[in-house]
């Protein structure tokens, strides 16, 4: 039986979230991390070494030009998204860029038409629609079981402080105590900085602007959002979105409330509840509910599977078909367009339409 080639992987920049899917990407049978970029040579080399890496180059444009290498992986701040992903499809890569996809939809556009032009596929990372679980959860609000489709209702966010103890990698280190001060762990992450794409839009209302797209199965024709900002960037955001066919959806976002990851979707006859979309709080037991009869509530446990690794695995199985998959990057493209209007809704307190 013939071989399923292997997907030899490279990685630009040793983001925090690098971690997590180097090892997805170990995890997955047929692919493995060949390479890591960083902008200095002595962090790509000491990631490489931590993670299991052969090679580890001190740019980024030297990993693009690894002919060894098939597919990137860019965890870089969203500001960098475009010119690395455009970059990585001209060397013949194929690309998962993290989320946001860009820092607005016409960067989108001109990197799913590079991707296109080049022959590569491109994904953005947004992990837990690869999950079986959301799958399963589409099922009873396409087939009917809840009614009409109404409303979409979601929530994303975390209390940022504790996350900023994991400080972004280069963030100067004192030279008596090896740690860096909350100023310069600020001044390093990239979610309190406008330019690199910072914000609670893009970073954590960007997943529940996809739960709308993933269960509207389309955009909305006008849009509201009020924000809180801290030196021009949302720090938390309010969002509502009016569809077609009486439907719409809401959402609230932020670095300021204790950590929420849920959605529910309701239609005319039943609702459906995930408290945990993200990823699940327990791994073994994916779960949500259908809520049909008044004080009933069904709960189904999906099968536990990793998304991360479910990602690399769908993204690794279009590159071998040798098939490009429209649907992703036209679903980043929508994702953007959604984020670009609630921003711009935000910044002027108008109505927003798309
Ligand atoms: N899908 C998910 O579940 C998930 C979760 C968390 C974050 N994310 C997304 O992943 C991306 C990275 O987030 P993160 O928190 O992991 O970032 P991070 O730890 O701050 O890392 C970003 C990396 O980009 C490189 N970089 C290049 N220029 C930079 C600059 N001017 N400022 C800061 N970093 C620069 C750095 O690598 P070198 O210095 O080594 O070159 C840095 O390690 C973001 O788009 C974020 O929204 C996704």
């Amino acid at each position: 039986m013939a071989q399923s080639p292997i997907i030899h992987w490279g990685i630009l920049g040793t983001a925090r979230i690098a971690t997590k899917v180097a090892g997805a990407i170990n995890a997955t049978a047929g692919t493995h991390v060949a390479a890591v970029a960083s902008r200095s040579a002595e962090r790509a080399s000491s990631w490489a070494k931590e993670h299991g890496i052969g090679r580890s180059y001190g740019n980024y444009q030297a990993l693009l030009d690894d002919d060894e290498l098939d597919a990137i992986y860019i965890p870089l701040p969203p500001s960098m998204h475009a010119e690395w992903t455009i970059r990585a499809a001209e060397a013949g890569k194929h690309v998962i860029c993290e989320k946001p996809i860009a820092m607005n939809a016409t960067e989108a556009e001109e990197m799913a038409a590079a991707c296109r032009q080049n022959d590569v596929q491109l994904m953005d990372a947004t992990m837990w629609v690869h999950h079986p679980r959301s799958a399963d959860m589409l099922r009873p609000i396409n087939d009917g079981t809840l009614g009409e489709m109404r409303r979409v209702t979601a929530a994303f966010g975390f209390v940022i402080e504790p996350y900023l103890e994991k400080k972004p990698p280069h963030a100067a280190q004192n030279s008596e105590t090896g740690q860096a001060s909350t100023e310069d762990i600020i001044a390093h992450e990239l979610r309190f900085q406008r330019e690199l794409g910072g914000g609670s839009l893009l970073d954590t209302g960007w997943y529940c602007a996809r739960v709308a797209l993933w269960a509207f199965g389309d955009l909305p024709r006008e849009v509201f959002a009020q924000a809180r900002f801290r030196h021009d960037v949302d720090t938390s955001l309010s969002a509502l979105m009016w569809y077609d066919n009486d439907r719409v959806a809401s959402f609230d976002c932020g670095y300021d409330l204790a950590t929420r990851k849920w959605f529910e979707v309701a239609g005319t006859t039943g609702t459906l509840v995930c408290d945990d979309f993200l990823a699940p709080w327990n791994p073994e037991r994916p779960r949500f509910w259908l809520h049909e009869t008044p004080g009933e509530a069904n709960e189904t446990i999906s099968a536990p599977e990793i998304q991360e690794q479910l990602m690399i695995h769908n993204f690794c199985e279009i590159i071998r078909s040798g098939q490009l998959d429209e649907h992703w990057p036209s679903v980043s493209i929508a994702n953007q367009l959604i984020c670009d209007a609630l921003d711009k809704s935000a910044r002027t307190g108008q109505i927003v339409a798309i």
